[in-house]
């Protein structure tokens, strides 16, 4: 399993429903957690792995043992704005300022197979709204003002780039 990076067309992509959650998913989860935290990461969509289904992992606090493995997960409910700067694992060295929800009411699955109903503020907040984008094909680039996506064209371009070269195109 590798973190797939922009502009991998599977970024781009709605993820489909988790239909069962079986001992393949589990592995995979256990797995995406491994990978997350040693790309120093605190969120992680299935997407970003290749995987076009709707799991995320996040662990807004980024200590191990922390983390939440999200199934279908929606938002429910969302209130406040704030913009801060978010980066994303499957954009090396690209920052740039989101404005998000600053509390929502979520649900998910969780992997025993339980509906949960939570509800976050802040960080933990801004981390479910990013990955749930992933799961509907959004990049965080999309977010951003005209003038932050400029900003990050640079960087945004190097890793078209290095794609090119890695198919050899
Ligand atoms: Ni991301």
């Amino acid at each position: 399993m590798q973190i797939v990076y922009h502009p991998d067309p599977v970024l781009r992509r709605r993820a489909l429903p988790i239909a069962s959650i079986d001992d393949a998913v589990r592995a995979r989860a256990a797995e995406m957690i491994e990978l997350m935290h040693e790309a120093r990461g605190i969120g992680l969509a299935a997407p970003q792995v290749g995987w076009s289904q709707r799991l995320a992992i996040i662990c807004p606090s980024g200590d191990r043992g922390d983390e939440r493995v999200l199934i279908n997960p929606e938002i429910l409910e969302d209130d406040g704005e704030e913009t801060a700067e978010e980066g994303c694992l499957s954009f090396p060295k690209v920052f740039g300022n989101v404005a998000r929800a600053t509390w929502i009411r979520y649900a998910y699955t969780d992997l025993d197979g339980q509906r949960l109903e939570v509800e976050a503020e802040d960080l933990h907040a801004r981390v479910v709204q990013h990955e749930i984008d992933h799961l509907d094909g959004i990049v965080f680039t999309m977010r951003m003002s005209p003038a932050d996506r400029l900003g990050t064209k640079k960087a945004v371009r190097e890793l078209e780039k290095q794609a090119k070269a890695r198919d050899g195109r």
